[in-house]
């Protein structure tokens, strides 16, 4: 049984985020710039990068503090070899109920059937753009579209339990992807979810005027596909989803600029050296390496690093009541 705690705000813990690697082939725009990748170069150390033993030992103590869902991330977590045998630790960890993963898609295909046989839950592939030329300049490499395309069609038809495209959207770049987007995904299960442009990190050149917001997204899909809003399908859902009303399917909104979702906020994140995270825009993280091997102890700190918890970034945002400090950057901790 795990002990129920909660933070500052009375939130509880259900949902660890797991960073694997601050490494990523990809040079997104909105998270990795090329100009800046000597940011990720000077920041990472594959060499410290969590063993699979400490990362199972501190999921291990975030279930006994009420986590039941675990996400893989990164930079990209397909960078890790062997990934399958960490999944199988982590599902046989007791409390836990589901493990996702957060890819960029590049790498999944070799490894999907494994992946899905060591019992991978869900997966979320990121997808900025379908046009070839749009997709290589957004995320700065000259991978196929149609090849992650192939590969997303893939674990739709695979015995995953849920499959989601993340993409997200920056004014006067990628807002005419929308419609292609959905047109392609329509009617195939994939949940295809479209996100505001986050100030996440410190090097992206976050502006507001860059953020395209949901009801504009909204209005524009409502135009060609009359679309209902759905119930969240559990606390603490980040995505607004709604349904298309000609039964094809459903599509996500995930709003953090023009409505943050921090009250109901119930993630932690581990960065792939050992800190944790209780925030997305946090400033430091703290770190736990050290107590892997000791159980208790780790439990301890754990639990205090979450009852003191009050982070409410993206509302205070909204609120105009926070000031600009120097944020962990998004590929170290994943999103
Ligand atoms: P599930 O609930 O497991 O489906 O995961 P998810 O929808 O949170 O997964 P995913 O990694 O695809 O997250 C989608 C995006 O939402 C992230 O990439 C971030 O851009 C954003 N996001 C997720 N969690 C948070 C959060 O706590 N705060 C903010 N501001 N944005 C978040
Ligand atoms: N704003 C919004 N989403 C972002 N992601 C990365 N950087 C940002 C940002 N600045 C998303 C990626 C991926 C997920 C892990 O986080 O597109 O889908
Ligand atoms: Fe892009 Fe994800 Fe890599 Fe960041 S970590 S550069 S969002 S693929
Ligand atoms: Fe949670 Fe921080 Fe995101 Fe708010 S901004 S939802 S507190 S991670």
């Amino acid at each position: 049984m795990a002990t129920e705690i909660t933070d500052q705000l009375n939130r509880p813990i259900r949902d660890l985020r797991i960073s694997l690697t601050d490494r990523c082939q990809f040079r997104c725009q909105y998270c990795l710039p090329a100009e800046h990748v000597d940011v990720m170069r000077q920041h990472s150390k594959p060499e410290n990068h969590l063993s699979f033993q400490e990362i199972h030992a501190i999921t291990s103590a975030f279930a006994r503090l009420g986590v039941e869902k675990v996400r893989l991330t990164g930079g990209e977590p397909l960078l890790r070899k062997n990934l399958h045998e960490l999944i199988s630790n982590i599902k046989q960890i007791n409390g836990i109920k589901e493990v996702a993963l957060t890819t960029n898609g590049a790498l999944l295909d070799p490894v999907l059937d494994e992946l899905i046989a060591a019992g991978l839950d869900r997966i979320t592939i990121s997808m900025d753009a379908i046009d070839q030329q749009l997709f290589e300049q957004m995320t700065g490499t000259r991978y196929q579209v149609s090849d992650i395309i192939n590969t997303i069609n893939r674990c739709a038809d695979s015995d995953l339990k849920k499959v989601k495209v993340n993409c997200v959207l920056q004014k006067g770049i990628n807002e005419h992807q929308v419609m292609p987007l959905l047109q392609l995904f329509r009617g195939t299960g994939v949940e295809v979810r479209f996100i505001e442009f986050m100030d996440v990190g410190n090097i992206n050149g976050w502006q507001q005027q860059q953020v395209l917001e949901s009801h504009q997204v909204l209005q524009q899909i409502a135009d060609k596909w009359p679309h209902q809003a759905l119930p969240a399908s559990h606390p603490g859902e980040v995505a607004n989803r709604h349904r298309f009303t000609d039964g094809q399917g459903e599509f996500g909104l995930i709003s953090s600029i023009s409505e943050p979702f921090c009250l109901d906020c119930n993630r932690a994140r581990l960065s792939a050296q050992g800190e944790v995270y209780t925030c997305l825009f946090g400033q430091q993280g703290h770190p736990v390496r050290a107590l892997s091997k000791l159980p208790d102890e780790l439990f301890d700190r754990l639990s205090t690093i979450w009852q003191q918890r009050s982070d409410r970034y993206s509302m205070d945002r909204k609120q105009q009541r926070k000031t600009a400090g120097k944020k962990i950057e998004m590929f170290v901790i994943g999103g």
